[in-house]
């Protein structure tokens, strides 16, 4: 379940009707993909594709998305700051920003050009679309760990145009999420 944060307002959403209601306040589509198929932690991204195939289908056909892949990448993937930092600072895309998450984590800032800025942690399950045009960045979560079906309108239209405004350099990536409490007592 996605974990929706607006610092600004020092308020934090966890309910599902509730991230997916605010969410669109903002034009970011949410959804969860579930029951999620298996697949296992070391299949290809062929075979990950081929689980997804019927909702991947369903994408493409609502959306006109003609390609998907799968990103997949762990602490020990080579060049990860360098690929990280393509895409941690504020910028905007020609086509839309569309993830399934299978596995990891990850935080996705948007901001709304008349609002808050908002923080998006997704994990395994969440299906995330982030609208051509919209201002936003991304961080991994401290595991440094994400696998994400990714689909493409034209994927030449994916390189990022910065908006270099510095508003990214005001927010923390610290992610939400079963790991936000870690010394938390147990209450029961
Ligand atoms: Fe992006």
């Amino acid at each position: 379940m996605a974990t929706v944060n607006i610092p600004e307002e020092k308020r934090t959403l966890t309910e599902f009707a509730e991230v997916r209601a605010h969410l669109a306040t903002i034009g970011i589509d949410y959804e969860r993909w579930t029951p999620a198929h298996e697949v296992a932690a070391d299949a290809s991204a062929v075979e990950v594709l081929a689980a997804y195939e019927p909702e991947i289908a369903r994408f493409k056909a609502e959306g006109g998305y003609v390609t998907a892949d799968v990103i997949d990448v762990t602490p020990r993937t080579p060049g990860l700051d360098q690929m990280l930092n393509r895409f941690n600072s504020e910028h905007w895309h020609d086509e839309d920003e569309v993830r399934f998450i299978i596995e990891g984590r990850g935080i996705f800032h948007i901001h709304p050009r008349e609002g808050k800025v908002v923080a998006i942690t997704v994990e395994a399950g969440d299906l995330l679309r982030v609208p051509r045009g919209t201002w936003h960045w991304f961080d991994l979560c401290q595991e440094r760990r994400i696998r994400a079906i990714r689909l493409f309108q034209d994927a030449s239209g994916w390189t990022p145009h910065y908006t270099q405004s510095g508003v990214d350099r005001g927010y923390e990536p610290v992610c939400f999420g079963p790991q936000y409490f870690p010394n938390r007592p147990n209450l029961s």
